[in-house]
């Protein structure tokens, strides 16, 4: 069986992680566990793009090695995942020995058939973006703006890809969806940019006089590749493309092409709406086995771009010891539409946690068990139920599993989680307006006291089911308390009435979801 997999935006590890990788990656896990949650096999490759000038020039300024600085900055990076529940299968570090012999074998192979070619440059440069620049990048003033940081003035000779031969092929696979990506405004940019691009060539190299920190072109040891050629062969590298000299493995281990490949809308043109796909026909992937892109857009602070130099960066670590991962977890994937930027902030961060999931899911669990353990001794009783509140909530779970899981299979979690909420606050409800409290007062009415119980219980264990993807240790305690460990093992399609049978005892509640008090969250 074929494996769902899924990639991310490799990241670029001169620094500190932030909010925005931590977005991605918990996006990509929340997508990877679901997909599991489906019954699917799953790959999650993510890692670190190591090489580059920028790597040097650090390395330079603190007077480290540029190999110990890399290590010392990935490191930092995997910490961070690991704090935060990620769970990737296949973890890419483009200094690694796999990866460089695959860039190396995929250069040789463009070589052979005369894909690639050398030839003098003269122009302007962008160290920050390691980038030649053209005319078109000069603003209305006709300067090139701050953006480029600083522009120096080159004169070099340099190896070049064919980009331009698999332009018209690229425009057709594009707004054919062989090459898809998504959400369909993002493809329609594309197509956009593809229209106004003119035909040139992509530069894949740097002579080693400038930078040594890349991989050297096999067949001329005076250049290393340039660092989007290298990095975006990762996705493929570590999917087992190339892996021993010889005839390419159209085979990937299964895997290629990557059903999700999650990447930040800043990266999307050229890098991955041009330059990867054109790379991987002249590698001679057919149009069957292309990816699709999945876009994401952007945590801003205040309306602005988070930068190091604004000195505006929310460090992710901080906010996972401050508010705890579930907090930051969830709040990340819900104040975030698919695609759309989003400002961070943190009294939203905490307003979330503390009305979804204190308030409202932490209340329904903690009066569900503790009513089901004051009035009928910790013990579901499947009484009958047929009467209207009863069917209505019923029913209100099964619409919020099914919109759950419609947004679930879009990648769309905001709308997700706002299901989840929908039963939880209808359950809520539920409990209000049949008072098991008071029913409890009366010996007549226990038969439908066991049944308001038994769905308020038995609404928390498919909810623990739902919420699993997201917030995977908050999941596991809510089961933990309904004594109902079994659920962690089901899978979507395994969702039905009864979860928690007649006789079933369940336990005793405790906080998941501690209110977050603050005075003052700035
Ligand atoms: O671009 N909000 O690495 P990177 C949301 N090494 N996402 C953000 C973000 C923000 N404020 N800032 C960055 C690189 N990202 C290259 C990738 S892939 C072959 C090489 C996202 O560390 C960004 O869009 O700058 C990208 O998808 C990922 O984080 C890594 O960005
Ligand atoms: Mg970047």
């Amino acid at each position: 069986m074929k494996k769902y997999y899924i990639t991310t935006a490799i990241d670029y590890p001169n620094g500190l992680p932030h909010i925005g990788h931590a977005y991605e990656k918990v996006f990509a896990d929340i997508v990877a566990r679901y997909r599991r949650l489906r019954g699917e096999e799953v790959y999650f490759l993510t890692g670190v793009d190591q090489h580059g000038q920028k790597m040097q020039q650090t390395a330079e300024a603190e007077g480290v090695n540029v190999a110990t600085l890399a290590k010392r900055n990935t490191r930092k990076f995997l910490a961070l995942w690991e704090k935060l529940g990620v769970e990737f299968d296949g973890w890419a570090e483009t200094t690694s020995d796999l990866h460089k012999a695959c860039v190396q074998r995929i250069l040789s192979d463009l070589h052979d058939q005369g894909q690639l070619y050398k030839k003098a440059y003269r122009g302007y440069y962008s160290v920050r973006q390691e980038q030649y620049l053209t005319e078109k990048d000069r603003d209305d003033a006709g300067n090139f703006g701050p953006e480029w940081g600083e522009v120096v003035e080159l004169e070099e000779d340099n190896w070049y890809f064919k980009l331009s031969e698999h332009a018209a092929w690229l425009r057709e696979a594009v707004s054919s969806g062989a090459f898809g990506i998504r959400p369909e405004f993002r493809k329609a940019e594309v197509l956009n940019a593809l229209e106004r691009a003119g035909d040139t060539d992509l530069c894949i190299s740097r002579p080693k006089e400038r930078l040594h920190w890349g991989i050297e072109i096999p067949f001329d040891p005076d250049y290393v590749t340039y660092v989007w050629f290298d990095a975006l062969i990762n996705y493929i590298s570590f999917a087992g493309y190339r892996k021993e000299d010889g005839a390419p493995l159209p085979d990937f281990d299964g895997l290629w092409p990557a059903d999700a490949q999650l990447i930040g809308k800043d990266i999307l043109v050229p890098a991955h709406a041009i330059y990867w796909p054109c790379m991987l026909h002249a590698i001679g992937i057919p149009d069957d086995r292309m990816p699709t892109l999945l876009v994401h857009g952007w945590w801003n602070i205040r309306g602005e771009k988070m930068s190091k130099s604004l000195g505006n960066v929310v460090d992710p670590d901080q906010l996972a010891d401050r508010f705890g991962v579930d907090a930051l977890r969830y709040y990340l994937v819900r104040d975030i539409h698919t695609g759309k930027d989003s400002d961070f902030d943190l009294e939203r961060l905490v307003m979330l946690f503390n009305t979804e999931l204190a308030n409202d899911l932490g209340n329904l669990l903690n009066r569900s068990l503790n009513m089901t353990k004051r009035f009928l001794a910790a013990t579901i009783e499947d009484t009958p139920h047929d009467d209207e509140e009863c069917a209505a909530l019923r029913s209100s779970l099964e619409a919020a599993t099914a919109a759950y899981r419609a947004a679930m299979d879009a990648c769309d979690l905001p709308h997700a989680l706002e299901a989840i909420n929908s039963h939880v606050v209808h359950c809520n409800g539920f409990a209000e307006r049949n008072k098991p409290w008071e029913l409890a007062k009366d010996e007549a009415a226990r038969p439908r006291l066991a049944a308001v119980l038994n769905h308020l219980c038995e609404s928390c264990a498919h909810l623990s089911v739902l919420l699993a993807p997201v917030l995977p240790a908050a999941a596991a305690k809510i089961q933990g308390q309904l004594r109902a460990d079994h659920l962690a093992t089901l899978s979507l399609d395994d969702l039905r009435w009864g979860l928690l049978p007649s006789g079933h005892t369940t336990g005793k509640p405790k906080p998941v979801f501690p209110r977050i008090e603050v005075e003052e969250v700035a």
